[in-house]
């Protein structure tokens, strides 16, 4: 596996890679890697010949009082990680790579409707500083396919309507979210947990899984169902920031004959903050 900091050098090997007809998968992520990323990485060879994997912890989608200076940063155990999944190369940018001038003064990018709802609500300018590094590093590969996790859902109906609206020659490619045993969506934030935390965190997905039977069973008040859903994460000492059911394909809220639902949650456990998702099909 080639390791390069520096975006002519990344373009210089793929640009080679492309003379020999290969075709180029991309998965961008933040680092700290679990197995959740490592079956982004296992799909993504599946889906062309050549893996490029980025790791950059993003300033610009995290808010003033967030968790970018925590953000757990592992290169070494990445890299070894990356290799050993079979990744071609590993981006790994330092920040005036990505930012060379005063982020307060460039460009950005915004998917009007989709980011300040949900998550971006309760996260102001998140999706704006996601869907402006995505298309930054989608630019910078310019890969067949790039390769997006379930688990952010919002993330991926965002960056589906980035790629669609500006017309990017870019596949998206979502894959299912990866748990732990006990069902917690595995997330580099669960390191911030306890380990009594950890089985805790495991009853937001039960309690997805529970909605979920809820709509199958044919019950419609999508309401009652958030309501009741938030009260119970509260009484089982989370702080929900919302749990919300909502249309699969533009995450708007459900009418009467939409059979193709996500259920969606947020909630803060102790210092992380948590997030899930279910797909259900009516
Ligand atoms: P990060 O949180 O590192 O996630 C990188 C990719 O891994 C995302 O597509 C995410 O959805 C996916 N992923 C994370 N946990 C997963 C799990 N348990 N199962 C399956 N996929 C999982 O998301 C980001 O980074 C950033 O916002 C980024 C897109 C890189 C832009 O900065």
């Amino acid at each position: 596996m080639q390791t390069v900091a520096f975006i002519p050098d990344l373009r210089r090997t793929i640009r080679a890679w492309r003379d020999q007809g290969s075709s180029v998968a991309f998965v961008p992520t933040m680092g700290n890697l679990h197995a959740g990323h490592i079956r982004l990485v296992e799909e993504a060879k599946r889906q062309a010949e050549r893996v490029v994997v980025s790791i950059f912890v993003n300033p610009t989608q995290f808010g003033p009082s967030e968790d970018f200076a925590a953000y757990p940063r592992t290169p070494a155990q990445d890299a070894g990680k990356l290799q050993a999944a079979g990744v071609d190369l590993l981006f790994l940018p330092g920040t005036s790579e990505l930012y060379p001038s005063d982020p307060a003064a460039m460009t950005f990018v915004e998917v009007p409707g989709l980011f300040d709802d949900l998550c971006g609500r309760f996260r102001p300018g998140h999706f704006r500083g996601v869907a402006t590094v995505v298309l930054k590093l989608l630019n910078q590969v310019q890969p067949d396919v790039a390769l997006f996790g379930e688990k952010d859902y919002q993330q991926l109906i965002i960056i589906r309507r980035l790629v669609a609206d500006l017309d990017l020659p870019v596949r998206i490619h979502g894959v299912p979210t990866v748990r732990e045993p006990n069902g917690l969506a595995m997330s580099s934030r669960n390191g911030y947990l306890t380990p009594e935390e950890k089985n805790r965190a495991a009853l937001l997905y039960a309690h997805l899984v529970e909605a979920a039977a809820d709509l199958r069973r044919g019950e419609r008040d999508l309401a009652r169902i958030e309501r009741e859903r938030s009260a119970q994460l509260v009484a089982l000492g989370l702080r929900p920031d919302y749990f919300a059911i909502r249309r699969q394909d533009d995450l708007s809220p459900p009418g009467p004959a939409d059979a193709r639902l996500v259920i969606l949650v947020a909630a803060w456990l102790g210092a992380a903050r948590l997030i899930d998702n279910v797909q259900v099909f009516l």
